[in-house]
């Protein structure tokens, strides 16, 4: 299960899949949603919290494509054409998309987090640094690979509570096309992160950083490290279900950067930092509906 995958991933293998997936997928367009919903209180009431979740963070790219040009100032021309040209320009219509059917339940639109975050400005004073620069791509190849696996696996819970609910037009025209186009988002960081291990990009000390970063630093999707947000996503954990095993789930979070970061720790099946931030937002979540303060 640790174990390195045999074939090598070359730079030109990265390359074509990009290119690939911007022939595929283009951005999907606003007007080939079907903005029929049969029942809007009932999907507003089981989904409209996950729902405001998902499109803050799919609006929340722009900020992530501001910190990788802190980061990664010198950055090679397949991560550019990634981010510029496939993934922003998807990311973004999902945003505006599930922010619209947010709207058209009856909820107010959302509001993205546009700031950059302590840790990315001090990192980002230093990326002109070769040596912290290679830990920062790979910082950011594997929170990419990780964050894009927790959208496939929100998606597919919507995917499925939708279609429980008969609501056809949501699920056929917004979610699936949605959920199409995540998986070669996961596939592009995964790829590029092993490529980096790969290829001895990182020199031990920079390894043995990136693990302490990765400890220090790890967290969810959408959770900016700010606890609000990690009730909320406590929130989205718990409204898809995935609380019953989240062992299992930070198994598949977690699973690239346990066989790339720490495959020297036999068995492990994930790395802890990824389960105690699971539980974290869990218990964020239920200590504020205890005091009675559900956002929803
Ligand atoms: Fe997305
Ligand atoms: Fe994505």
């Amino acid at each position: 299960m640790t174990s390195m995958p045999r074939q090598h991933i070359t730079q030109k293998k990265i390359a074509e899949h990009v290119q690939r997936l911007g022939e595929l997928y283009p951005p999907i367009p606003l007007d080939s949603v079907d903005r029929t919903i049969k029942r809007p209180g009932l999907v507003a009431k089981k989904f409209g919290h996950v729902i405001d979740y998902l499109a803050r963070v799919e609006l929340e790219v722009d900020r992530n494509v501001l910190e990788l040009l802190v980061l990664l100032p010198d950055d090679d021309e397949t991560n550019k054409t990634f981010y510029a040209d496939v993934w922003q320009p998807q990311e973004i219509q999902h945003g505006l998309i599930l922010d619209r059917l947010q709207q058209d339940l009856g909820r107010a639109p959302v509001k993205p987090h546009l700031d950059l975050s302590f840790p990315i400005r001090i990192l980002g004073a230093l990326a002109h640094l070769k040596p912290i620069q290679d830990i920062a791509r790979l910082m950011y190849f594997l929170t990419g690979a990780s964050t894009e696996r927790q959208a496939v696996l929100a998606y597919n819970h919507i995917n499925r509570g939708m279609q429980h609910l008969e609501e056809a037009a949501i699920s056929e025209t917004i979610i699936t096309p949605i959920k199409q186009q995540e998986p070669g988002h996961f596939a592009f960081y995964q790829m590029s992160a092993t490529a980096m291990i790969q290829d001895k990009v990182l020199r031990p000390w920079q390894l043995f950083l990136t693990r302490v970063m990765r400890e220090k630093s790890y967290h969810l999707v959408g959770t900016n490290q700010m606890k609000n947000f990690k009730a909320d996503m406590g929130a989205v954990i718990v409204d898809l279900d995935l609380d019953r095993d989240l062992e299992g789930y930070a198994r598949e979070v977690g699973r690239v950067e346990n066989r790339l970061l720490w495959a020297h720790k036999q068995g492990m099946d994930f790395p802890p930092y990824i389960l105690k931030a699971l539980r974290e937002s869990v218990d964020l979540y239920r200590e504020r509906l205890e005091r009675g303060l559900k956002l929803a």
